[in-house]
């Protein structure tokens, strides 16, 4: 396969902070002598305590990874405090409403002020350091707020994305026995509203009835929707926050002191609570901030994701207010009011860099040219993707269409448990490949290998570990450090295991495949199959559910559910719309089946292991090649299953 490269583009080299030299030679630095490279770069964010040690890693036995673990530091002061003498007065968070004519701005006085109240109104309701607050919001400026409030009084926080169910949410707030909540009474996206409220008051007495009391809820008014209100337990935000004082000094933390829980899939068991830490997190953040996106002072800088999702904490809130930058913050979706929204925002606000998904691309290069032309788009310099393989049809659009062939676009490869971006082009100094995210970033040293581990040089196709810690690794699986050994250490030996499969071509570069494991990407949201089967058998008239993606053009993957029926149950058209709803409640919205095939049986190993390579194969209306079927139980539920298939051509 040959691919057309796109070389650095001159504009971007000649204002680059980094040049392809300096990358090589950083990035030789980086893993020949990390102690030393990271000594220097750990100094990018104020300690009020200097570290002395530096890496103190391990990828076997038990596993134990700590990065400047005798500093002590805040992430909020270096948000916020840090830049106050330099910067009180500049923006700091441009709030684009879902309405075109609601916005805001919010300079970093005011952000203090802000964050320094709420932190008081937590802490006067009995919040400690250690303790976890569970934040359950939409995308507006208060959930900022809320993490940079968390993170001065040292809680750690446990953002849920407003699409979960409250079943989702509750299993999460129990998971981490989280007794203080921040939400809205609804959320606003397209112009729908989402009854956050009332979703957070039914998830609080699941929770109950699972062993854990929330003491409050912490309510923003969004939309002045009427919602239900418990006495006592109920606080109402505007008013805790005008009666607080609006100061609050940023607790001293430890740099391996927890910062955030992040719920993420697997592909097995429940969602496990990823947890990053201080220091290291955000020395990271910050730096793949800075130098990923060519970040210079003044910039403006629009990264589409949701705090609800890792790129919404390392790219929307901790990396660019770290960098003192100025981040655009949309509460709203690509399509509403129309499909030109993004590039409306673009040229309102000025946007220099704009970081977003493939799927947002896709659907938007489906709606036409027009709604990019009619903005200008002259104030834009760096293009981002993030969350899951970008086609290259996708990106030659983004890149000729969008940008007009004047902006790099940084494909950016990295996970929820790697805290920021791992692999990934830098603007200035690497050339492009359309569908690439090319070279690892500073400190990252990826690894091909083969399914029995053993190593693959050169030009190969292989699953991606990464061989050795980098400062914002995830450090543990809150409350279950065997899982998180099991799960990442134990498939390779002594390496992190992504779950990647990855092609590296003849000049060194990464080309992300996707998961080799049971997990499924939509629309760049991850889902781990086994919890939607689970979802599905809690349905009574399931009794057997094996759920696959396949390749859809807009969300990247859909989910197809194969679904076998208790004893007298008939599959129709009711008890299919019922299964959908019934999976939008268990899970949430993001979840929706795509489509369900009402199958006899499944196809099952003698040993009853279900064989989903070939469930995978008939998904994709690729039944001519489904390989050796002579160890299956009974090989004929093979020929109904094609004969019924929900995705014929
Ligand atoms: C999985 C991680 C990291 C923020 C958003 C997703 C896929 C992510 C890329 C990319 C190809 C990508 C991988 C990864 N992925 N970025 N640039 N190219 N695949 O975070 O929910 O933790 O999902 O997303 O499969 O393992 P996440």
């Amino acid at each position: 396969m040959t691919e057309k490269t796109h070389k650095v583009l001159k504009a971007a080299r000649k204002r680059a902070l980094i040049d392809n030299d300096t990358y090589l030679s950083w990035y030789r630095q980086s893993t020949k002598n990390p102690e030393k490279f990271w000594n220097k770069h750990g100094k990018r964010i104020d300690w009020f305590k200097p570290y002395t040690k530096i890496k103190n890693t391990s990828f076997s036995g038990k596993v134990s990874i700590k990065w400047f673990e005798d500093g002590v530091t805040n992430v909020s002061y270096n948000c916020i405090d840090r830049h106050l003498k330099k910067r009180g007065s500049q923006v700091a968070i441009i709030w684009e409403g879902d309405n075109p004519y609601d916005d805001k701005k919010v300079t970093y006085n005011e952000l203090y002020e802000q964050v320094c109240r709420l932190a008081n109104v937590m802490k006067s309701n009995g919040v400690r350091k250690g303790d976890r607050v569970t934040i359950y919001m939409p995308m507006i400026v208060e959930a900022a707020y809320a993490m940079l409030a968390c993170a001065r009084i040292g809680a750690i926080h446990s953002i849920v994305f407003g699409g979960f169910s409250p079943d989702a949410l509750a299993g999460r707030i129990v998971d981490c026995d989280s007794s203080f909540i921040i939400t809205a009474d609804e959320g606003l996206r397209g112009g729908r509203t989402i009854p956050l409220k009332e979703n957070t008051d039914k998830a609080v007495e699941i929770a109950g009835k699972n062993g854990v009391a929330v003491k409050n809820v912490l309510v923003v008014r969004r939309t002045g929707g009427s919602v239900g209100w418990v006495e006592g337990r109920d606080i109402d935000y505007q008013k805790a926050i005008q009666a607080a004082k609006p100061e609050c000094p940023p607790a001293k933390m430890k740099a391996e002191d927890p910062l955030f829980i992040l719920y993420t899939s697997g592909s097995t068991g429940k969602p496990k609570g990823v947890l990053h830490t201080t220091g290291g997190y955000l020395v990271y953040a910050s730096m793949t901030h800075q130098y990923v996106f060519d970040y210079h002072d003044g910039d403006i800088y629009w990264c589409t994701a949701d705090v609800g999702w890792v790129t919404g904490h390392s790219y929307i809130v901790y990396g660019p207010l770290a960098n003192g930058a100025t981040t655009l913050m949309f509460e709203g979706v690509p399509n509403y009011p129309d499909a030109g929204r993004f590039w409306d925002v673009v040229d309102k606000h000025q946007v220099n860099i704009f970081y977003t998904a493939p799927t947002a691309i896709r659907a938007l290069m489906g709606a036409g040219d027009d709604f990019v032309k009619r903005a200008s788009r002259k104030s834009l310099r760096t293009l981002g993707t993030v969350g899951e393989p970008i086609n290259p049809e996708a990106w030659e659009w983004y890149y000729h269409v969008v940008g007009e062939e004047k902006c790099p676009i940084v494909d950016t490869w990295w996970q929820t448990e790697t805290g920021g971006i791992m692999i990934t082009p830098l603007p200035g100094a690497t050339d492009l490949k359309a569908g690439s995210a090319t070279r690892p970033f500073f400190g990252v040293q990826p690894q091909l290998v083969d399914g029995d581990g053993n190593v693959l040089d050169g030009a190969t196709d292989g699953n991606l570990c990464i061989v050795d810690s980098w400062p914002g690794q995830m450090r543990t699986v809150y409350g279950d450090h065997e899982r998180f050994v099991q799960t990442y250490f134990s498939t390779y030996k002594g390496k992190y295991f992504t779950g990647d499969g990855c092609r590296r071509d003849e000049d060194g570069y990464y080309w992300i495949t996707g998961r080799v494991d049971d997990v499924i990407n939509v629309s760049g949201h991850r889902m781990g199959t086994a919890e939607v089967e689970s979802a599905l058998v809690s349905h009574d008239k399931v009794s057997e559910a094996a759920v696959v993606g396949y390749p859809h053009d807009i969300k990247g993957q859909g989910i197809y559910c194969y679904v076998t029926l208790m004893a007298g149950e008939k599959g129709n058209e009711t008890l299919r719309k019922d299964l959908v709803k019934h999976v939008r409640q268990e899970i949430g919205p993001i979840a929706s089946p795509d489509k369900i095939q009402f199958a006899p049986g499944l196809p099952k190993t003698r040993s009853g292991k279900i064989m989903r390579r070939i469930l995978r194969k008939i998904a994709e209306d690729d039944f001519g090649s489904l390989g050796d079927t002579s160890t299956l139980a009974e090989p004929a539920v093979v020929d109904d299953l094609i004969e019924n298939r929900q995705n014929k051509q």
